[in-house]
């Protein structure tokens, strides 16, 4: 067996699916802006209290699949299974709260580790892209969250998904709750897994997503949580189920969607996705309410809700769908030198080309034309600058467009300001083809089926 290969459930990202990956992280971000969120960076690890006193110990996460390690100074570190916890700890610790404009709007986008058994869109390094609303305690900022996260899909262009809702209720509720399906499962624990036995006992809420027995009968017949709410979550729920009707959010409550972590109370969701084949995705965003955590975390008494999307899920989703066809990696252009006495000239008219602030590239083996030429085909180059012995002499050099064919000898002087001309043409072009409302990209070329990119 090789020794160097990947962890299992790890991957590299090489540059095409890189810049997939930075198309969809930009589209995210920039509708993050939008809605009032700024970006925080938090430590890739943290004290593994920071997980247990938030996703908690009756969790899977904790349980069984966290990174966790003790450093040189005797610490136990844990990388992070996921950036809720982070944000917070970093909004406690670093005393934002001080500021009082809440909601405090917070995105993040990085890794988060979980040792879970890899399989089809489950990795163990995942990325998430993830908000954090503080301070606010309103249907409409529940709403808000969600209706952010279908944003995000619809300009990705997903369109098949379905937002799961439901409500686990205040602490009273929750505990209630907890007493009944305690009481339910005791007599029949024996029929369920070991893991269900210690959740049991620990957080029979827990026994409701359990991986191996989620869909037996006993747990689909199971106590709902609809029936211990109190008067005021289910209010809060029926307002917030009202504001996702008023925007045609695709949702169906779900009553036994109770998310894994146990910081949730009152309003959670998942949404799924299917591909255009009708293919299940999985959940590829999950988040709720979650009015606990700050004082948790020794901060004050301050409610929050927030999601997470998992990036790769939402790449395997917009790969298998096709919509990423058109962010490619391009290069503006690609100077050839074609013979070894010029390479001095090419690589001059090169770099004045990078500092005038356009992309280039050149061929540093001194390959043959046919050879170059494949270059600029396989680095989708928009135009070749051909460079001979006559070029240099008459300090000019030979543009050459990829697309058009067409060729050109211009005096060396002459070249930013005419490829500048070009580019601005092309931007005008694609900006005039496109019917999608987006005026500012590249896109659809007038077809229709667009999602505008950068490159
Ligand atoms: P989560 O549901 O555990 O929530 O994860 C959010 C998303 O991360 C999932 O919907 C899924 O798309 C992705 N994900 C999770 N595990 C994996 C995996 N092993 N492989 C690939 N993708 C995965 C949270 O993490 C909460 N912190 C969300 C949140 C923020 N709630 C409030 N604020």
């Amino acid at each position: 067996m090789a020794i160097y290969h990947l962890p299992r459930g790890t991957q590299d990202f090489l540059f095409e699916r890189t810049l997939r990956l930075e198309y969809i992280e930009s589209v995210l971000r920039d509708l993050a802006e939008s809605y009032g969120y700024a970006e925080i960076r938090t430590p890739i690890f943290e004290h593994t209290e920071v997980f247990l006193r938030s996703v908690g110990e009756s969790s899977d996460i904790v349980n069984k699949e966290m990174y966790t390690f003790t450093s040189r100074g005797e610490r136990s570190l844990t990388l992070r299974p996921e950036g809720t916890a982070g944000v917070i700890r970093a909004f406690v610790e670093q005393k934002e709260y001080a500021q009082q404009d809440y909601p405090y709007k917070a995105f993040y986008l990085g890794p988060v580790f979980r040792y879970e058994r890899p399989q089809a869109g489950r990795y163990r390094q995942l990325h998430q892209f993830g908000v954090e609303s503080i301070g606010t305690r309103s249907p409409y900022l529940d709403a808000e969250v969600i209706l952010m996260a279908c944003h995000m899909l619809n300009e990705l262009g997903i369109h098949h998904y379905r937002v799961k809702m439901n409500s686990i209720g205040d602490e009273s509720s929750l505990k209630r709750y907890r007493e009944a399906l305690q009481s339910y499962f005791a007599p029949a624990i024996s029929t369920l897994c070991e893991d269900c036995h210690r959740r049991l006992d620990q957080n029979a809420l827990r026994i409701l997503d359990c991986k191996l027995d989620g869909d037996k009968e006993i747990v689909k017949n199971a106590p709902k949580i609809s029936d211990f709410l109190s008067d005021e979550s289910q209010q809060y729920f029926s307002q917030t189920l009202q504001i996702l009707n008023d925007y045609q959010v695709p949702y169906v409550v779900d009553d036994r969607l109770v998310r894994g972590l146990d910081y949730y109370t009152d309003v959670v969701f998942e949404i799924e996705a299917e591909d255009h084949e009708g293919h299940s995705f999985g959940a590829i965003c999950g988040g709720g309410r979650y009015d606990r955590l700050v004082k948790e975390f020794d901060g004050p008494e301050l409610p929050a809700a927030g999601f997470a999307f998992g990036m790769e899920r939402l790449l395997l989703l917009l790969e298998k769908d096709e919509l990423l066809h058109s962010i490619v990696r391009e290069l503006e252009t690609y100077v050839m030198p074609l013979e070894d006495k010029v390479f001095q000239y090419a690589f001059d008219v090169m770099m004045h080309l990078r500092l005038q602030g356009i992309q280039s590239d050149m061929d540093y083996g001194m390959r043959s034309i046919k050879a170059q030429f494949k270059t600029v085909d396989r680095k989708r180059a928009q135009y070749a600058i051909l460079i001979g012995t006559s070029e240099m002499e008459q300090q000019s050099v030979t543009v050459k467009s990829n697309t058009t064919k067409e060729q050109k000898t211009m005096p060396v002087d002459e070249l930013v300001p005419y490829l500048a001309e070009q580019f601005a043409t092309r931007e005008e072009e694609h900006t005039h083809t496109c019917d999608c409302g987006h005026d500012d990209h590249d896109c659809c070329h007038g077809e229709g089926d667009c999602h505008h990119h950068q490159h």
